[in-house]
């Protein structure tokens, strides 16, 4: 491959630091850094080490300085409360500043953290953006997460002050947030010593007492915070994701590899600048929220348009197209799942007419594999270039993309293109050898990792090592599987470990084995992720009985379904499991959950040689057919 992203690529790769450099030359430092990459405790590298930034200061004051002030920087538009709300640069910045000056007078400071536990209002943004502020460590928790999940990240995080609202909105249901905090405080056995409550007018939350406060009020009462000076390779945020058990990982963000990266990746990746409407319509729960809501449109002086509301049924399929022509969006990024959902709804894209799009020039994909289908009707209806792009909560944006701000490059379906300035990919064999073009393995991503990636874990270095590092020395193992073909163009297929994506959203089939087992009728279980056409992938249980167990079998499962509610949450999207009365493992006792993924999608299968006991597999592919699964495709 010859042309501008291909120099563009090289020189990211073969003089990283004289690249990212130049990059940092367009934000607002207090100090410059000592060195671009400090590679002096391979394997944690640390960028712009001995730079002093703040984050908020380069997404908010740098704008209004500059004379920006009036502009739009966040449109909020909440079809399920009926509200449109544009806030300036210098509104977004006062508000900011003063809720940074409340948490200050609770005692808030640098290094603190602050779990952030919010529906996708603008004071979410305006949290996360406070703690940037003061220097704070700002860890946001899903709303979607059930108490218990919160309670772990509460335990890991250990944060002095929670900032949450009284309720978010599904669709049309208030869910109330502040009962499941308040059980989720129980739980934990790390206790914050406050909580600032935004109350809502479609739920007003009950306060306790010497512990609570009410946002609104503390607000008014505050002063506004200055930016406070941190260092670049500081912790910016903790973001938990799953990883293969029911502990989360708690993925760190820097301030200023991060903010380096990410506006870059505004003009290169999505070729958008000052002034052009951005919407990631994610949730700020998500790593894309938080790099694509919150902070890289506002570090790159875009509006950013903040979504309280679902593809289909708020109210109808043509959603999007309402919000992107309104609002003069020039580029959306969403998962396929939101497209595929609309597909659904509107299979020829009737209620696209109602709309002018001619503002609209391109759309991004990511969050889990774009199927060619989606893409394609995308495209057609659209009329604009369909962008997929492969990433991870990790690595804070785009591993693979198309570089549209650069250089629109063809589109092969079923591939997220190329590798993104800064990403070394390879395809690497079982024994960590580099495979050649076309053939699949791991992908992984040689060392150093670009600015914006995870420096670490949060307060574990060994397992930061252990999970990403450990398996094919002098690499980032991705997770991921998949090849790289003779140009260049990356396939990502399958991952290599028990994670699912449902939705766009990533869970551990690990934690909801964890649940499952702790039924007291269950002996042993296996959750799996089975293909669904609108989500992706859904989890699918499977429950061996302890023996003499004789209640009805419908009956454990409602209880099992409500336990992956109550203990994960309802984004697990668990409602179906399946008894059996064995699972079928190899010889050393491993749960094949390869060969029964394969079974239930009704793809082709043969029993692996080191399967204990193939007569189990006919058992299971009956178990699946009896609830709708394993019929060939
Ligand atoms: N707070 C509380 N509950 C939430 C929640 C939140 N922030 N987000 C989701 N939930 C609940 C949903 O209400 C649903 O509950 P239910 O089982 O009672 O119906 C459950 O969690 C599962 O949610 P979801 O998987 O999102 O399914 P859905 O049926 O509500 O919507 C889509 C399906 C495809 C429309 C939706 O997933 C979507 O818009 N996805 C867009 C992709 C996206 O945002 N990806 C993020 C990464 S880019
Ligand atoms: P998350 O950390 O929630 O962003 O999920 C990351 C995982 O989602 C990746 O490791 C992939 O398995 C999957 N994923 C994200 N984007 C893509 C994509 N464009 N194509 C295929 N898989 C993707």
């Amino acid at each position: 491959m010859t042309g501008r992203y291909q120099d563009i690529y090289a020189r990211s790769i073969n003089d990283r630091e004289g690249f990212w450099a130049e990059a940092a030359e367009s934000l607002v430092w207090y100090q410059k850094w000592d060195r671009v990459l400090d590679d002096s405790k391979a394997p944690f590298y640390r960028w712009f080490a001995g730079g002093m930034v703040n984050t908020c200061y380069n997404a908010l004051d740098r704008h209004v300085e500059a004379g920006r002030g009036e502009q739009a920087a966040l449109i909020y538009d909440s079809p399920v409360t009926d509200t449109v709300q544009t806030f300036t640069y210098r509104q977004m910045r006062d508000d900011v500043a003063r809720l940074a000056g409340a948490l200050q007078a609770q005692g808030v400071g640098k290094g603190d953290r602050v779990i952030i536990y919010m529906p996708m209002i603008p004071q979410a943004a305006q949290a996360m953006l406070a703690c940037a502020r003061i220097g704070a460590i700002h860890s946001v928790v899903f709303g979607g997460f059930a108490a218990h999940e919160l309670a772990t990240r509460l335990n890991d995080a250990k944060p002095v002050a929670i900032l949450t609202a009284s309720c978010g909105i599904e669709g049309s249901r208030v869910i109330a947030y502040k009962p499941l905090l308040d059980r989720a405080i129980e739980q934990a056995s790390h206790k914050p010593q406050k909580v600032l409550v935004f109350q809502r007018p479609q739920a007003t939350a009950s306060l306790i007492d010497g512990r609570d406060l009410d946002w609104q009020a503390a607000c008014e009462g505050a002063q506004p915070a200055e930016c406070v000076p941190v260092a670049a390779t500081d912790p910016l945020y903790i973001l938990y994701t799953s990883g293969t058990t029911g502990q989360p990982k708690g993925v760190v963000r820097d301030n200023g590899g991060h903010m380096v990266a990410l506006n870059w990746s505004m003009k290169n990746i999505y070729g958008v600048g000052i002034g052009d409407v951005y919407w990631a319509a994610s949730d700020v729960g998500w790593v894309v929220g938080h790099s694509y809501i919150v902070y890289a449109p506002l570090l790159a002086g875009c509006t950013t348009v903040l979504y309280e509301g679902k593809p289909v049924g708020t109210p109808d399929a043509g959603a999007f197209w309402r919000v992107i022509s309104q609002h003069r969006v020039k580029v959306l990024f969403t998962a396929p799942t939101a497209f595929r959902a609309i597909k659904r709804d509107d299979p020829d894209a009737r209620l696209m007419q109602d709309y002018d799009l001619s503002c609209f020039e391109a759309l991004y994909l990511a969050g889990e594999r774009s199927d060619p289908d989606t893409l394609q009707w995308a495209e057609k209806h659209l009329a604009v270039p369909v962008i997929d792009h492969w990433w991870q909560t990790e690595t804070g944006w785009s591993i693979c993309a198309n570089p549209r701000g650069i250089e629109l490059l063809p589109v092969k379906y079923g591939s997220p293109t190329v590798a993104a300035c800064g990403w070394d990919v390879r395809v690497v064999d079982e024994g960590g050898k580099e495979v050649g073009a076309g053939k699949i393995g791991a992908l992984v991503v040689k060392l150093p990792l670009p600015p914006a990636a995870l420096p670490t874990l949060w307060q574990n270095d060994e397992r930061f090592k252990s999970s990403y590092l450990a398996e094919y020395p002098g690499y980032y193992a991705t997770g991921d599987a998949g090849f790289i073909d003779e140009d260049g163009y990356i396939y990502v297929m399958s991952r290599t470990d028990d994670i699912i994506n449902v939705a766009g959203h990533r869970l551990s089939t690990g934690a909801m084995e964890e649940v499952l087992s702790g039924h007291p009728d269950v002996a042993e279980c296996a959750v799996i992720g089975v293909h669904d056409d609108l989500k992706g992938q859904l989890p699918l249980g499977f429950l061996v009985l302890k023996s003499g167990v004789d209640r009805d079998g419908d009956e454990i499962v409602r209880e099992v379904v409500a336990m992956v509610r109550d203990q994960i949450g309802p984004v697990a999207a668990f409602k179906q499991a399946t008894i059996v009365d064995r699972l079928p493992k190899t010889r050393s006792g491993k749960i094949l959950r390869k060969t029964m993924r394969s079974i239930a999608d009704g793809e082709a299968w043969n029993p692996p040689a080191t399967i204990d006991d193939p007569a189990i597999l006919p058992e299971i592919a009956e178990a699946l057919r009896d609830i709708g699964y394993a019929k060939p495709v």
